[in-house]
């Protein structure tokens, strides 16, 4: 399984206080903590002795307890106390699961391989930055990334938003690639009744689209009015081949509206597609044929050979 070897967005920063988090990914079972210099530390969540949930357990200094008979693992694993054998010395056998955590983007990330390629690179965004999320949605990760892609459904799924039926067409536009293989839009037009918190009226906004990995995305959507433009993206970690858990950054030039206001905007849009997206079958994203399209996909045509390309099995069909 290739996305082994991929960073997955976790869980954001800031939501990982003391207590133990317990999180599902790759439909593996894992515990999300801190040690006592807030480093974070990512463990399969089952304690090697009986089987118990380490995340029902409590974190003690630089150890996480057991809550079943109080064994205590270090931030790498080790075993560092057993009480029940006041004297014992864990050998190495004795070790939970720990795998590689880090933080990027005001999310935690984590991989449950050797982490082969790297976390998506931002580069060039505006500083003013909102997460948005978690999201729990009932299809599969890629099924969210093309969607996000995806403009012809604008004026369908959020008319009177990004779209109006009377604007429907997708204009021409080119799909290339990035020189790691990566598609990409370099420049999209679209007429938008609302295109952002802050739009009065309707405009034209041009978007730029980039595919960062198989399960993350980044577009930059730019008012041709001039005023401020936004960057977001797409953080999706499949919880298992058919769920996922999403978030969303948000880069902007606006500086006047509130958090408040941005974030109910941002929620409105995605509260519009998630219900499509639920109803969509399979829950997979098919990358081997059996779905049809027109020439307004492009890029999600390009997706899917991107994914098959680069060996993704979750999420995938
Ligand atoms: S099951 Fe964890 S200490 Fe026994
Ligand atoms: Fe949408």
């Amino acid at each position: 399984m290739m996305e082994m070897q991929l960073w997955h967005p976790l869980s954001r920063d800031d939501h990982l206080a003391e207590a133990p988090l317990a999180l599902t990914l790759l439909g593996r079972s894992l515990v999300l903590w801190r040690d006592a210099s807030g480093q974070p530390v990512l463990m399969r969540d089952q304690c090697p002795h009986r089987g118990a949930q380490l995340s029902m357990g409590r974190v003690q200094g630089d150890s996480i307890e057991c809550p079943y008979h109080g064994w205590r693992f270090d931030p790498q694993g080790a075993c560092v106390g057993t009480p029940a054998v006041p004297g014992f010395k864990p050998p190495a056998s004795h070790r939970a699961c720990a795998y590689q955590v880090m933080e990027r983007h005001g999310l935690l990330w984590g991989t449950l391989g050797d982490a082969v390629t790297e976390a998506p690179v931002l580069r060039g965004l505006a500083e003013r930055r909102l997460v948005y999320g978690p999201f729990d949605v009932a299809v599969a990760a890629p099924r969210v990334v093309e969607n996000f892609l995806d403009t012809a459904h604008f004026a369908y799924v959020h008319r009177g938003w990004l779209g109006e039926t009377s604007h429907a067409e997708v204009p021409d536009h080119e799909v290339t690639h990035t020189a790691d293989g990566r598609p990409l839009i370099e420049r999209y037009k679209a007429w938008q009744p609302r295109a952002t918190a802050a739009a009065a009226e309707g405009g034209w906004v041009t978007y730029r689209y980039e595919v960062l990995s198989p399960y993350c995305a980044l577009l930059t959507k730019q008012p041709d009015d001039g005023s401020p433009g936004d960057s977001f993206t797409m953080w999706t970690s499949p919880l298992d081949a058919e769920s996922c858990r999403v978030w969303m950054g948000q880069y902007t030039a606006d500086t006047s509206t509130t958090e408040e206001q941005l974030r109910e905007f941002q929620l409105t849009i995605f509260g519009q597609d998630k219900p499509v997206l639920e109803s969509q079958r399979p829950k997979r994203l098919p990358i081997s044929g059996g779905e049809v399209h027109s020439a307004a996909d492009r890029l999600s045509a390009a997706y899917r050979r991107y994914l098959k390309n680069s060996g993704v099995t979750c999420g995938v069909c």
